[in-house]
């Protein structure tokens, strides 16, 4: 039995973990920042570093103790060191190294990206047991529209990536033009719900032919000049006359409708072309399910999504993704530098 100790503070989340043999959550806590950001509708790098201090040494006592567990059952300690926020990172880097070497334990960097696609393995189960290659995955966050072919654990090739705005980022800046709140995914799943997706015609960029890239800018700027075609004055119109007046249901559910198109044909298309035996979702996105439900249906090999309060960040998916790296021998040290721009691959 091998218990990992995980840190994740890449962005607006100070996460700490602690899980078993990469698959079991003994405990899983995370202090968000929502409330703290939501004013300026995105994330304020400088706010999200302090932050990260005054809660990282809480969320860590609070992990330990949930889980029941002393320094004893520990066997290495996992730590987001990319990509993200500098000064975000820093505080799960330094809080995590600081640990490591007080308590002797090994040390483990792991990327962000990675332990969004390691999140599908976590209370899996029976029904999965161990990760199987090839796989294609699709990390869709705020930050990030990735997707990935993995031959075997820590082996990755980035086959396609978003060329402007990141999926999550396109439904955020979507949902200000509408009036709703930061972030905007939740609250336009919840929209879409109610809504017809074939009122607006909006813009699928499929890009060259065998372009496995993503654009979302396009989608924003049509979504955005639909809003004015409606009557309302994109720049200065208020939240509340933008809920009033724009039949909210429909233009969300003909905007979830163009990303959802989009990805899911590329992810799909992308586990045949290089003969993945699953396909899995990871990321902030990953948690809509409408998104989802279309990946199921077009894709010809079993689909892995995490349960929604995986697909955004946490720390069990760092520890789990650390397990697979312990596992194989990897060590980091102290000279574990945070990597703001670390590549998947
Ligand atoms: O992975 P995540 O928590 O943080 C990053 O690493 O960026 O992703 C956050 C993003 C936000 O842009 C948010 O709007 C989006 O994920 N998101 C959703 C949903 N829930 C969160 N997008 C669409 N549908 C959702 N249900
Ligand atoms: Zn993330």
């Amino acid at each position: 039995m091998t218990r990992i100790l995980g840190f994740e503070t890449s962005c607006d989340e100070t996460a700490v973990a602690i899980v078993r043999d990469g698959v079991e959550i003994e405990s899983n806590v995370i202090a968000a920042q929502t409330d703290l950001h939501a004013r300026f509708g995105g994330v304020v790098p400088e706010q999200a570093s302090r932050a990260h201090v005054r809660a990282i040494l809480p969320c860590f006592e609070e992990a330990l103790s949930q889980a029941h567990a002393d320094w004893d059952g520990i066997d290495a300690i996992a730590v987001t060191h990319g990509p993200g926020l500098a000064g975000a990172l820093l505080v799960g880097v330094n809080f995590a190294k600081g640990l490591a070497y007080a308590r002797n334990k090994p040390l483990l960097g792991i990327n962000h990206l990675e332990g969004h696609v390691y999140a599908n393995w976590l209370e899996s189960g029976p029904s999965v047991d161990e990760p199987t290659f090839p796989l294609v995955a699709l990390i869709v966050s705020g930050g990030h529209s990735d997707l990935v072919l993995s031959d075997g654990h820590g082996s990755y090739r980035r086959l396609g990536r978003t060329r402007d705005d990141a999926a999550g980022e396109a439904f955020d800046k979507v949902a200000r033009l509408l009036g709703l709140g930061f972030p905007g995914g939740p609250e336009i799943e919840r929209l879409a719900g109610s809504g017809d997706p074939r009122r607006f015609r909006f813009p699928r960029a499929w890009l060259e032919p065998d372009a496995w890239d993503f654009s979302f800018s396009g989608l924003k700027t049509a979504v955005r000049q639909q809003v004015v075609d409606l009557g309302v004055d994109a720049d200065q119109a208020t939240p509340e006359e933008r809920r009033e007046k724009l039949p909210l249901a429909d233009l969300a559910a003909s905007f979830q409708d163009a990303v959802v198109d989009v990805l899911a044909t590329k992810v799909a298309r992308a586990a045949q072309t290089f003969g993945a035996t699953r396909l899995a979702l990871g990321g902030g996105v990953a948690a809509n399910r409408a998104l989802l439900q279309r990946v199921e249906d077009m894709a010809q090999v079993p689909v892995l999504c995490p349960p929604p309060r995986l697909c955004t960040d946490n720390a069990a998916m760092i520890a789990a993704a650390g397990f697979f790296r312990y596992r194989s021998g990897e060590r980091a040290d102290l000279t574990l530098d945070i990597e703001p721009g670390l590549p998947i691959a």
